[in-house]
């Protein structure tokens, strides 16, 4: 079964976006299998963003991901990684269509409140980065026969 990982970034759970975030995770159908509360250290956010090291903004990155805690999830369904992309929105707020999370409470690609994976790969690496196998809860869940 496919996971992703979601991250409500610092100016997310400043703005108190986090039960509105995972609520609509929730009713789209997907499956919470990890949450957490963490202060990410510069090192891991390096590590996380290594494909963008060499972005001119990737040191304002790390300080803007740094500068609170953030909310990390790993969520679990059918096409999860497509769709979370999707409630998401772009990158850029500006491009997000209203009803993602990007184009309803953001408007700057600096302050875009929500991280999700861009494949299942990079799930997966991510997954193993910001979780340890103990953190990740197997569980049935019981409106799974009226989803799927
Ligand atoms: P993530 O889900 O956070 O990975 O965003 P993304 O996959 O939509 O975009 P990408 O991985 O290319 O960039 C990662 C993050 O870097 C973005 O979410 C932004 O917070 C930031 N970022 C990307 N492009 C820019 C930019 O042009 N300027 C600034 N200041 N930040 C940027
Ligand atoms: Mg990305």
């Amino acid at each position: 079964n496919e996971r992703s990982f979601v991250a409500v970034k610092p100016d997310g759970v400043q703005r108190r976006l986090v039960g509105e975030i995972v609520r609509r995770f929730e009713k789209r159908g997907f499956k919470l299998v990890g949450l957490k509360l963490v202060q990410a250290s510069e090192e891991l956010l390096r590590e996380h963003y290594w494909d963008l090291r060499n972005k001119p903004f990737f040191s304002s990155l790390i300080r803007y991901m740094s500068s609170g805690p953030v909310v990390v999830m790993v969520w679990q369904g059918l096409d999860v990684v497509k769709t979370a992309r999707k409630m998401l929105g772009e990158t850029n707020p500006a491009d997000s269509l209203p009803g993602t999370v990007r184009g309803d409470f953001c408007v700057e690609v600096g302050r875009n409140v929500i991280h999700g994976s861009d494949s299942v790969a990079s799930a997966q690496k991510e997954i193993s980065l910001w979780f340890r196998q103990n953190e990740l809860q197997l569980w049935e869940s019981s409106s799974r026969n009226w989803i799927y």
